[in-house]
């Protein structure tokens, strides 16, 4: 855009300077400073409250040192889920102070790191940069366009973006709250797995892949000696070292490539880990993810709760909850959502 207001450009750089300061790998700084001043970032960035300090209790401890490490890729459009993501993540914690968040994002934005940054002064995070050219020419169309962004299949980099002392991680969507401690589903018994979900084994399997799948004989036979099953991949258990180990990344990678020469399912980045681990995880109870209240790809279709108990709350679908409170027309999961919310919109503002 032409008008590019000196205003807001000195603001840009000011962040910068204070983002290469805090954050500067060891890329060349000229380079990252051009980049960032042909685009400025497009969209204002809405306004959140701060978050209250939460503070681990004495039962934490210092008997055995360890660190949570959840990691969540980080982007304008999903920001306000983000926010109300961490938010319950930290007020549900018996040990709060013992979270680390790993955010991945596209662009090296200064705004999103301050933004976090006055949201959560005390949060203990690192911002990793995820290259897009990364799977540049791997990602297939699917049938919907959100599914296509390049950072929804950062989650497949995790384990070469997360430094090498993470051998544990949560990967969790943006479009969630976590509504009990998150150290339970943290000290999960992963066996000898490499991922931990909860699975989905009365959802027809079939349905994930075409007819071209399941009619060539050596790709029907894919899951041959496994009990595959659905898993959502917005919520996994990671054991990063097994992933490195086994080069789990390239193995999805494959998959992906292979859908390229041939069309074999019309989802995003669920189906290559399906292909890759269904049948070889370790189940997690399903109170750890009620998926799908975002309802399905029809506009206004609200989902109810699953039976039983509940740890985290999943907005999975087309319908996102702050956006359809914007509207005025929430579904009644939606009001679950809501005490989440940091973003403080005009009303508050007079309220204050
Ligand atoms: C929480 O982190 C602190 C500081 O790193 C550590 O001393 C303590 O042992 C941790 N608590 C638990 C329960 O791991
Ligand atoms: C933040 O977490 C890292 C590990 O991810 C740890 O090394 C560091 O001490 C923590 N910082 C604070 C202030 O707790
Ligand atoms: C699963 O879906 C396929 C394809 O639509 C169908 O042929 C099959 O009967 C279904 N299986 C079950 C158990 O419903």
């Amino acid at each position: 855009m032409a008008s590019w207001r000196t205003s807001t450009s000195i603001a840009s750089l000011l962040g910068l300077l204070s983002f290469l300061l805090l954050h500067c790998s060891t890329t060349s700084t000229a380079i990252r400073v051009s980049t960032i001043i042909r685009n400025p970032s497009p969209m204002k960035l809405p306004i959140f409250r701060e978050a209250p300090a939460f503070r681990n209790g004495d039962s934490c401890g210092s008997e055995e040192a360890y660190r949570i490490h959840i990691a969540m890729t980080l982007d304008a459009n999903y920001l306000r889920g983000t926010m109300a993501a961490v938010l319950s993540m930290l007020q549900h914690s018996t040990c709060p102070e013992n979270l680390s968040f790993h955010f991945l994002c596209a662009h090296s934005d200064s705004e999103l790191v301050s933004s976090i940054k006055s949201t959560f002064p005390y949060l203990n995070f690192t911002i990793y940069r995820f290259d897009s050219n990364r799977v540049r020419g791997k990602i297939s169309k699917s049938i919907r366009q959100a599914l296509d962004q390049p950072l929804n299949y950062a989650r497949i980099y995790l384990a070469d973006i997360l430094p090498a002392d993470v051998k544990r991680v949560i990967y969790l969507d943006s479009d969630l709250v976590v509504v009990d401690d998150v150290g339970k589903l943290w000290g999960v018994d992963m066996e000898d797995n490499v991922l931990a979900a909860p699975e989905y084994c009365h959802a027809n399997f079939t349905l994930y892949f075409n007819d071209a799948f399941w009619s060539d004989p050596v790709l029907s036979k894919t899951f041959q000696g496994r009990n595959p099953c659905y898993f959502n991949t917005g919520v996994m258990v990671v054991d990063v070292e097994k992933w490195r180990r086994g080069g789990y990344t390239k193995k999805v990678e494959q998959w992906m490539a292979f859908q390229k020469q041939k069309r074999i399912y019309h989802l995003g980045s669920l189906p290559p880990f399906l292909l890759v681990l269904a049948g070889n995880i370790k189940a997690v109870n399903h109170r750890w993810n009620q998926h799908g209240l975002g309802g399905d790809n029809f506009e206004g279709k609200c989902r109810n709760l699953h039976p039983g108990p509940i740890s985290l709350l999943h907005w999975s679908g087309k319908g996102k909850p702050w956006l359809r409170l914007d509207s005025r027309k929430p579904c009644v999961v939606d009001h679950l959502w809501a005490p989440y919310d940091l973003y403080r919109s005009s009303r508050h503002f007079l309220e204050d």
